[in-house]
């Protein structure tokens, strides 16, 4: 079904947009701009706003609901600390010279 006339974007390519967003951060606040910026679009007219709003509450609360059930494979708020400390890396010090400590 088409809920974006002016860019022509049908409600399974929004639900698609907002479960990807979730996989990446099942609590991050999603909202219609953030959909259309993973679309590559933008609202021009904003009329489908409303449409596309009552679709991320769906699918987030169904994202959720199967999430609570456990048949997703679930990534826990630790290993994604843990993902980042190899992504970035864990730093020993912060610049400190060595030389100078007063302990
Ligand atoms: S209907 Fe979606 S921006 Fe106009």
């Amino acid at each position: 079904m088409l809920i974006c006339s002016c860019n022509i974007i049908t409600d399974k390519e929004i639900e698609r947009a907002i479960t990807s967003l979730l996989d990446k951060d099942p609590w991050q606040l999603i909202v219609p701009a953030k959909v259309y910026h993973t679309l590559h679009q933008r609202g021009r007219c904003c009329g489908c706003f409303p449409n596309v709003v009552e679709t991320i509450i769906r699918v987030t609360e169904e994202y959720h609901a199967r999430l609570a059930r456990g048949d997703m494979d679930s990534i826990t708020f630790l290993d994604r600390v843990r993902g980042l400390r190899g992504q970035f890396g864990s730093h020993g010090h912060e610049g400190r010279s060595k030389s100078h400590r007063a302990a």
